[in-house]
């Protein structure tokens, strides 16, 4: 079987779905490896570095691979050229892409989704969401001091004593976790908050300081660990009681989400207003929404002396060890795929049907069918 990695074609990303280290995990399989020339350029792995390992390089992959992985989902050209019963394993934004999605099922590709991976234990080593947000994470902070007309950590100097900057953490999953660590290791004062109480003990873990807003979140969680939705007026109760630890802040860092909706408002104008000027809002959460009500979705903009950063694909702007992570992740999941060489589906395993988006002619994930 040929597994063929293409060059990313949305334009901004970087990442490539396979770097050359896991190669030979894959031949090592029985599997052979085509590799389009310059797929992972961009991401700082050249061809070269491909064949050294073992892989051949191919103009067209898509059109000569069993199996194909990427990061973003094909485009409708990418999908006409693809092999009539093929595999493909990637991004595929299965509830916001309806003609890609139905493109697939009308090859046929039998399409797995990484967003879709069941978030369990077994499957920590396929999870491509939690590998991304930790790279988002860790960047937010970085360009939040980049931005910051004042140094993060405490400093004593002949030139006096510099206190060190505060920010705030809204929402500590995945990547607010990575974005405490980063902070504290630039040595800012650290607070966060999320609905999930059982989040408390990790920030304090990370030396950050829980911001306990009483907000009675009983009901926070749902069976998978990720956060319910809350009502207006907890949003509201919410914004309030949060005022004083966002103007307090030098910087804020927004990452709350709740799958499958537009992520919660939870910095008003209002609450903007009142931060000092020069202080930094990073709203990881905007390409479902965003956090802030001012958040414009790809741009830096500055309001009420305020500098409001809503980056999108922020993965792809530290694309080789995203490529890294992301490919450790892919290149699992076809493992769990595999036996003996060759993909053998057991839809009995929530591991194999859970990322099912399209076979054989069908869209099989009654979900995305539904938003369909
Ligand atoms: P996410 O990206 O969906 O949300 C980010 C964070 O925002 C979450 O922690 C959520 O509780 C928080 N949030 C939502 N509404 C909020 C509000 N109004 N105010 C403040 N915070 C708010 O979540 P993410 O980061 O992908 O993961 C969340 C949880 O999922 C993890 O902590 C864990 O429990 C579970 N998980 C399990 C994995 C596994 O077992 N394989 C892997 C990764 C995550």
């Amino acid at each position: 079987m040929v597994i063929g990695i293409p060059k990313e074609t949305l334009p901004g990303e970087r990442r490539v779905a396979l770097v050359p280290d896991l190669v030979p995990k894959l031949t090592k399989a029985g599997l052979v490896v085509a590799v389009e020339p310059g797929a992972g350029l961009s991401a700082g792995f050249p061809d070269q570095a491909y064949e050294a390992k073992g892989t051949t390089l191919e103009a067209d992959v898509l059109a000569s691979a069993d199996i194909v992985l990427k990061v973003q989902p094909p485009n409708l050209d990418e999908i006409e050229r693809m092999t009539q019963g093929s595999i493909l394993i990637g991004f595929l934004q299965p509830y916001g892409n309806g003609p890609g999605i139905k493109a697939l099922a009308a090859r046929p590709v039998t399409a797995f989704s990484m967003e879709l991976m069941p978030r369990i234990t077994r499957a920590q080593p396929m999870d491509a969401l939690s590998a991304m947000s930790t790279v988002a994470g860790y960047k937010a902070v970085l360009l939040a001091a980049s931005r910051a007309p004042k140094f993060f950590p405490l400093l004593m100097t002949a030139a006096g004593t510099v206190t060190p900057a505060r920010v705030f953490v809204i929402g500590a999953g995945v990547a607010g976790l990575q974005a405490i660590g980063t902070a504290r290791r630039l040595g800012a004062v650290v607070e966060a908050y999320d609905t999930r109480p059982a989040v408390k003990e990790q920030v304090e873990s990370l030396g950050g300081r829980f911001a306990d807003l009483e907000l009675g979140t009983a009901d926070a969680e749902d069976k998978s660990g990720y956060a319910k939705s809350q009502s207006e007026e907890f949003y509201r109760k919410q914004q309030e009681l949060m005022f004083k630890y966002v103007t307090a802040a030098d910087a804020v860092i927004t990452t709350a989400l709740i799958p499958g909706v537009r992520a919660p408002v939870l910095i008003s104008e209002e609450m903007v207003r009142g931060m000092r000027p020069g202080s930094i809002i990073v709203d990881l959460a905007a390409e479902q929404g965003g956090n802030c009500a001012l958040t414009e979705a790809g741009k830096e903009i500055q309001r009420h002396g305020v500098t409001i950063l809503a980056p999108v694909n922020l993965a792809s702007s530290m694309p080789y060890h995203a490529s890294e992570m992301y490919a450790r992740t892919v290149t699992n999941y076809l493992g769990h795929l595999l036996k003996d060489g060759s993909v053998r589906l057991d839809f009995e395993d929530e591991l194999t049907r859970g990322p099912l988006v399209t076979h054989q002619g069908e869209i099989r994930n009654e979900a995305v069918k539904a938003r369909l």
